[in-house]
């Protein structure tokens, strides 16, 4: 407690301290042995923003500062989305979080590999006017991960408000390949929203939204209604997060051209893939790579999301690139991405044995796996794995409709899918969440070198507050 004092006495003087300070290596009072490469504060706050011109937007969101690190460490958002987090694999960092919403709250970091008591499990909450230090080491590998609220019951809602940012991790086996960067990168954040006549959010307007998930009517892109943007000619790089509480997005060119993946949840394939369509779940990232060269300067290449089932629904746009006059020099599509050693079945504990989990949906519970809802502080038999070991894990959709199931921990890899009625999903590179369309099987491996307790569960938000999350605990 102590400790969380000194904190929060630095963090209301330290910024307002730092800035009055000519020397800018001046180090917080509080120093502990490790001094962070980066440190940074998040506040979640109500705010007003302009989505719609000339109307004021109420939302909840993060406000970032930068305390000490590199410039590039903290980029804010123009809408209510979080600030852009930019961190190289091996820095320290220490993020300040505090609370300042009217209920409790905590973050997570999704996709990130960090000690039990630093991912935002549910029970590390902090009420109104709450704080939280997280002090990791950034382990993971270059990808774009992201963050989000984790409250039980209360995810689904503060995701909706507003609360998510971008977490992308850089390292040198990325660096290397000279991936085009600066105006021909372009980051996607999909969401869907509804919005009354006032153009305020609206959320759970009915029990069916409970059931199926909360599915808005506008599109918005990095939280702004502007769906285009104008870029250089040439080689261009498109990551996108669905920040969706429940779309899943099937994504494809207008003009037939193939995707070209290059990377996924966990960071780059080891070479690229080409598909022709792509679904992307809640919490699921897809790095895309696409040659503008030939295209002519005014012109635009749209990027579509096509009904999951053919013929069921229209496809819409979900954003358009439009060509400058300039063309950008960035090179080639390099055939080797990155080094990605896939994990041995035979690594598992439990090779010809794989522990499944059933999808279902319960009378009384609701949305369960293996039948069971959320309990904050209980694990069943099957949730319990020991620490450094590696087990396979098998899911199995038993319901009508999708259901992306994410695990906390570490990435894992996808052994195994077999498919329904459905073939879009992309299962390649290091994944930690898993589209499981009607009917599926997927089955996963996993290594699980941290002791503690973690959640996984389903990222249809709704889902994931009614109850269709569990804990596993890895113990010693
Ligand atoms: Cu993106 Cu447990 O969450
Ligand atoms: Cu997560
Ligand atoms: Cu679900």
């Amino acid at each position: 407690m102590a400790r969380n004092l000194l904190h929060r006495a630095f963090l209301v003087a330290g910024v307002s301290l730092l800035a009055l300070i000519p020397d800018s290596k001046a180090q917080p009072a509080h120093a502990s042995p490790t001094t962070p490469d980066v440190e940074l504060s998040l506040r979640a706050v109500p705010k007003e923003v302009e989505i719609f011109p000339g109307t004021k937007t109420r939302v909840w969101s993060y406000e970032g500062a930068l305390i000490q690190g590199p410039a590039d460490s903290l980029t804010p958002s123009e809408s209510y989305l979080g600030p852009t987090l930019r961190f190289r694999t091996g820095q320290r960092v220490r993020i300040h979080f505090s609370n300042e919403l009217p209920e409790e709250s905590i973050i997570h970091w999704h996709g990130l590999d960090v000690p039990a008591e630093m991912d935002g499990h549910p029970h590390s909450t902090v009420g109104e006017a709450g704080k939280f230090s997280y002090e990791f080491t950034v382990e993971n590998r270059a990808g774009l991960y992201w963050y989000h609220p984790h409250p039980h019951m209360r995810t689904g809602y503060q995701v909706y408000q507003g609360l998510a940012g971008l977490f992308i991790v850089s390292d040198a086996e990325e660096a290397a390949l000279e991936l085009p960067r600066g105006e021909s990168e372009s980051l996607l954040v999909i969401q869907d929203r509804k919005f009354d006549d006032q153009k305020q959010l609206q959320y759970l307007t009915s029990p069916m939204e409970r059931h199926m998930g909360v599915f808005g009517d506008t599109l918005l892109i990095n939280g702004s209604l502007n769906l285009e943007k104008t870029v250089p000619r040439g080689p261009h790089r498109v990551r996108i997060l669905n920040g969706s509480n429940a779309r899943v997005y099937h994504l494809g060119w207008e003009d037939g051209r193939p995707l070209q993946l290059i990377g996924t949840d966990g960071g780059l394939l080891s070479e690229p893939v080409t598909r022709s369509r792509v679904m992307l779940a809640p919490g699921e990232r897809l790095d895309v790579w696409v040659d503008f060269s030939g295209a002519e300067a005014g012109a635009a290449a749209r990027l579509m999301s096509y009904p999951l089932v053919e013929g069921r629904g229209d496809p819409f746009a979900v954003f358009q690139f439009r060509f400058s006059d300039a063309r950008s020099a960035a090179a080639a599509l390099p055939q080797a991405l990155s080094r990605i050693k896939k994990i041995d079945a035979q690594e598992a504990v439990n090779a010809t044995a794989p522990k499944s989990f059933a999808v279902t949906m319960d009378r009384n519970i609701g949305w369960t796996i293996n039948g069971r809802g959320y309990e904050m502080h209980e694990v069943a038999p099957e949730e319990i794995i020991k620490l450094g070991t590696t087990e396979i894990w098998e899911f199995a959709n038993q319901s009508g409709m999708p259901h992306p199931l994410h695990i906390h921990g570490q990435q894992f890899q996808v052994l195994e899918r077999t498919s329904g009625r459905f073939t879009s999903a992309f299962d390649g590179g290091w994944k930690d969440t898993v589209l499981l369309l009607p009917g599926d099987r997927v089955k996963l491996i996993q290594r699980f070198p941290r002791p503690g307790w973690f959640v996984y569960h389903c990222h249809i938000l709704e889902h994931e507050d009614m109850s269709m999350m569990r804990n596993y605990r890895v113990i010693e």
